[in-house]
């Protein structure tokens, strides 16, 4: 039987994108076993290209058995295939993680020592590098300078997230959730490199989940909002070049890759850390579902119920601040802000009417409008929206993934950011305000 080598023909039916997967030499190569998995199982099929300091810390049998397919690290191995060119001619993506400060080194000046550099200069598709490394090397000045240079050439480079590294110590350089990276990968591969760095130096903060208000220390009032919108704007955002602050309100979500991230509780609590971080934002976008009312008190102790059976409690609530509004009131000029409404039509006014309506009381730019009139959107995959621009525009996103409609949004904002408030002048007149 003839041995199966390492280019083997991938059958002309098959339709599944071909990622290369490149794995370099860093503890967070163990990470990049789950992105193998997660890519395979989402349809695509997965090279797995390591680097030889990647092999000594996951083999390469376990890379062969993950992606069906084997794997060598050597441009010496089955040379009449010529693999260091095909593999990167023939692949749809690049995905490197971890990348480790010597990959970016070696990728930014077109080194071509082993089979991933290889690929990395021959590919002509869109490439993703999720850096892994200690904090002082992200941080020297020679990894940042390789970073700006692949990015300047398109080569979306995730920012790492920050927390505990292989050591005792903690700082910026983890390599991202590897869920946050195949979101990455998945979005690159359906929208191709056209997006690429199109955010880039922009500040954005985007606020996601749900706010809980509490009653007691063990009891809060709250929605079943999970966050997913807010956590794919934001991973968008930043997969297009941005720096992306995300608010979080009570949620359990991987966190998307390359973003730094407020955890808060309360709508007061929102409000802070919104105010906060919009004070220096090129974009401002509340996805996030706020309680408009909180228990007037909260209290020290577990409410505890009584004997008797007609004891029923009433909570008294007061109006929580509407942040949107605040945000609106101090924007900064040319900030541009984005708001979302989850609307039902009625005897009065259809759906968009209600959401024009909204968008001209609130004053944002941008209203991002859920028709939820048959059933809710809370926790599911897919998303149906219109984007209204204050300007007058709509435009209609059908029922995609919350990834596709986070693209549409972020489409939205950055036709809004190069035509400025102009066209609100010329809308003048079209808009229905109320
Ligand atoms: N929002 C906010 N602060 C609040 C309530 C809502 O910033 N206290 C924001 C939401 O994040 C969303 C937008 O306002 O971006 C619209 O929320 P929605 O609940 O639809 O608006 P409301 O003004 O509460 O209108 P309605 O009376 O229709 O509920």
């Amino acid at each position: 039987m003839a041995a199966t080598t390492l280019s083997d023909t991938i059958p002309t039916d098959d339709a599944r994108p071909r990622v290369v997967l490149g794995v370099s030499g860093g503890i967070a190569a163990y990470k990049a076993c789950t992105l193998l998995r997660i890519l395979t199982e989402t349809g695509h099929d997965v090279r797995v290209v390591p680097t030889r300091a990647a092999l000594e810390f996951v083999g390469a049998p376990t890379w062969a058995a993950l992606s069906g397919h084997p794997v060598s690290a050597s441009t010496w191995d089955d040379v009449h295939e010529v693999p260091h060119v095909r593999l990167g001619q023939r692949a749809d993506l690049v995905v490197v993680a971890p990348a480790t400060a010597d990959l970016l080194a070696r990728a930014a000046h077109g080194l071509a020592d082993d089979l991933l550099t290889n690929v990395l200069l021959t590919a002509r598709c869109p490439v993703l590098l999720a850096p892994a490394m200690h904090t002082e090397m992200w941080q020297h000045p020679a990894t940042q300078a390789n970073v700006a240079l692949l990015r300047s050439r398109g080569v979306v480079v995730l920012d790492p997230a920050s927390g505990r590294l292989t050591g005792a110590d903690t700082g910026p350089g983890r390599l991202p959730e590897p869920e946050a990276i195949a979101a990455a990968a998945v979005r690159l591969l359906a929208r191709g490199g056209a997006d690429v760095g199109d955010l880039a130096g922009l500040r954005v903060v985007v606020s996601a989940g749900g706010t809980r208000e509490p009653l007691d220390p063990v009891r809060y009032l709250g929605n079943r909002s999970s966050g997913k919108q807010g956590f794919a704007l934001a991973g968008a955002a930043a997969a297009r070049g941005a720096h992306v602050r995300l608010v979080a309100a009570n949620t359990v979500l991987p966190l998307p890759g390359g973003v730094e991230v407020t955890a808060v509780g309360t709508a007061l609590e929102l409000r802070t850390a919104m105010l906060a971080a919009a004070g220096d934002a090129d974009v401002v976008v509340m996805a996030a579902a706020v309680a408009d009312f909180r228990p007037a008190q909260v209290a020290e102790h577990k409410i505890k119920k009584t004997d008797d059976p007609d004891d029923t409690p009433v909570v008294r609530l007061v109006r929580n601040p509407d942040i949107l509004a605040e945000l609106v009131a101090g924007r900064r000029p040319g900030q541009v802000v984005v708001g979302f409404a989850a609307e039902t039509g009625d005897e009065s006014a259809d759906v968009l009417t209600h959401a024009r309506r909204k968008l001209a009381r609130k004053g944002c730019d941008l209203l991002v409008v859920n028709d939820v009139s048959g059933g809710q959107v809370f926790g599911q995959e897919h998303n149906a929206v219109t984007v209204l621009d204050a300007a007058g525009g709509a435009v209609p996103v059908p029922l995609s993934t919350k990834e596709a409609v986070a693209d549409a949004v972020w489409d939205a904002v950055r036709h809004r950011l190069d035509t400025g408030a102009a066209d609100d002048d010329a809308a003048d007149g079209d808009v229905d305000v109320m």
